[in-house]
């Protein structure tokens, strides 16, 4: 659907002297995953295509764009505070453009604009091709008046795209967009759409010309990568072709569904050094009834039975994960065995997170949100309690060990140190070996682990 609104009273009247430039600097805000930064990469791109700016502050914009996210109930809270927050720019300037972008554009759509925010332009992540010429039309009217676009597509996958995504070494790579899945309690079907994957060329393309400026580490995205099918070449045969045909350092990815992790891929990851073994592997629950009203298509046992194969032929993996506490209906007793799966499958990192229920999804239709906030408070401090244990626990054994480590950056605590991953996705910081930081970012080396916190390990240099 695409609306121009009706002109309503808080909008703003431009004199003919002062119409806005026809381009300007733009400032995008991002909240919310990985795919988001990818997005606010693809804006970016779009309009400098255009010959917009891209402007450091949002003091010294014409356009602010905050890339927003819609998964719980908090995502929304943080952006109409920030909103209010940037209303005395829009009374300096009336001329400033402010645009909603992403899944929380998507997901409220026109009701946004009836709250009495600073805010002209609600646009979801489907229509990003479409900025320049909605920001032309809106300021061709000399008059900033609402606008609205929130189709969804089955096909944009913005393959053509040069997205600004490069964050020193690394950078994000989007190889499919949407979800099928429709897990129960989740709002990403409705604000991204169904499953595209996008052409393997594109993808090969976009990562050899990130390494010529570059890049050593891609991290393939998708809301569930491995779905990923392009004319019958699924998410092994994608990154086989990226390691081919590219001179890539290191290939991670985020997130893969546990219904479909074929053995193929595991065999892939066991075989390429250059595929990192790191999988983040999301549980959401370790019940199997609370799992089925999640409509997740795994039970418990056949989680722990991926597990178990994934660690036969990759002992060194790294496992991170997704838990949701106080689903509506989940028991004590269906809680304890979430913490139970997470002692069993002893995962290095886990995000956790309180049940939040969302507007239009089948468990906000069917299923009352039971478990009361402060039941919710307790299992989730249960549960952070036990993984952080469990990640410190997991940490140490790594002493001793030694590690093929990409260097990423200088430490944010020490200029003495430098910091970079494990094949197996742990952050290593150790102290420079000799020379410049400069002149190690970028290269593998190995590191001997010598300390080991929750969060990160230490190590010195061993060549
Ligand atoms: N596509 C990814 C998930 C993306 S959302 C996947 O399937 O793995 C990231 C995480 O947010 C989810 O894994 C889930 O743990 C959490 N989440 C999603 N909806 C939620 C909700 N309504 N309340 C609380 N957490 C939620
Ligand atoms: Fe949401 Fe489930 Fe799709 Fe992940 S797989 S994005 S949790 S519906
Ligand atoms: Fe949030 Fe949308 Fe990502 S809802 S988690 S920004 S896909």
């Amino acid at each position: 659907m695409q609306s121009l609104l009706k002109s309503n009273p808080t909008e703003t009247s431009l004199k003919e002297s002062d119409q806005i430039p026809a381009l300007g600097r733009v400032y995008v805000e991002t909240y919310g995953c990985q795919m988001n930064e990818y997005d606010t990469g693809v804006v970016k791109g779009i309009l400098q295509k255009e010959s917009y700016e891209i402007a450091q502050s949002v003091e010294e914009s014409d356009l602010i764009f905050l890339n927003t996210c819609a998964i719980r109930e908090n995502a929304h809270a943080k952006i109409y505070s920030r909103l209010q927050s940037l209303g005395y720019l829009k009374k300096k300037n009336p001329n400033l453009v402010i645009g909603i972008l992403g899944c929380m554009a998507q997901n409220l759509g026109e009701d946004l604009f009836n709250q009495d925010l600073p805010l002209d332009l609600v646009v979801g992540p489907d229509n990003y091709r479409n900025l320049p010429e909605i920001i032309n039309e809106i300021r061709s009217k000399g008059q900033i008046a609402p606008y609205q676009m929130t189709a969804l597509s089955r096909t944009e996958t913005y393959d053509d795209i040069e997205p600004q995504v490069i964050n020193g070494i690394q950078a994000f790579v989007t190889v499919m967009r949407g979800c099928n899945n429709f897990c129960t309690f989740c709002v990403v079907p409705y604000t991204r759409g169904r499953e595209r994957s996008r052409p393997i060329q594109s993808i090969v393309d976009e990562i050899n010309s990130l390494v010529n400026l570059g890049v050593k580490q891609v991290t393939l995205l998708g809301q569930n990568v491995n779905s990923y099918n392009h004319e019958g070449v699924d998410f092994a045969g994608l990154v086989k072709a990226i390691l081919e045909n590219s001179k890539i350092e290191r290939v991670r990815f985020s997130s893969p569904h546990p219904k479909d992790f074929p053995m193929h891929l595991i065999e892939l990851m066991a075989k390429e050094e250059r595929f990192s073994s790191n999988i983040h592997l999301p549980l959401q629950a370790g019940n199997s009834k609370v799992l089925s009203e999640m409509n997740r298509s795994y039970t418990k046992e056949e989680y722990l039975d991926l597990v178990g194969r994934i660690r036969n032929l990759i002992p060194h993996v790294g496992l991170t994960t997704d838990i949701i506490v106080g689903f509506p209906g989940e028991t004590e007793e269906e809680f304890q065995e979430t913490l139970e799966v997470v002692q069993v499958v002893g995962y290095d990192m886990a995000f956790m997170f309180k049940y939040s229920e969302r507007e239009g999804t089948i468990a906000q239709k069917k299923l009352p949100d039971t478990v009361s906030e402060e039941e919710k408070s307790d299992r989730l401090t249960r549960l952070v309690e036990l993984q952080t244990s469990i990640s410190a626990k997991v940490n140490q054994e790594k002493i001793g060990q030694v590690f093929s480590v990409l260097v990423e950056n200088t430490s944010k605590k020490s200029k003495q140190d430098i910091c970079g991953r494990t094949p197996c996705g742990r952050m290593t910081v150790f102290p420079i070996p000799h020379g410049e930081a400069s002149e190690w970012i970028g290269t593998l080396v190995n590191v001997k682990i010598t300390q080991a916190t929750s969060a990160t390990l230490k190590g010195v240099w061993v060549g």
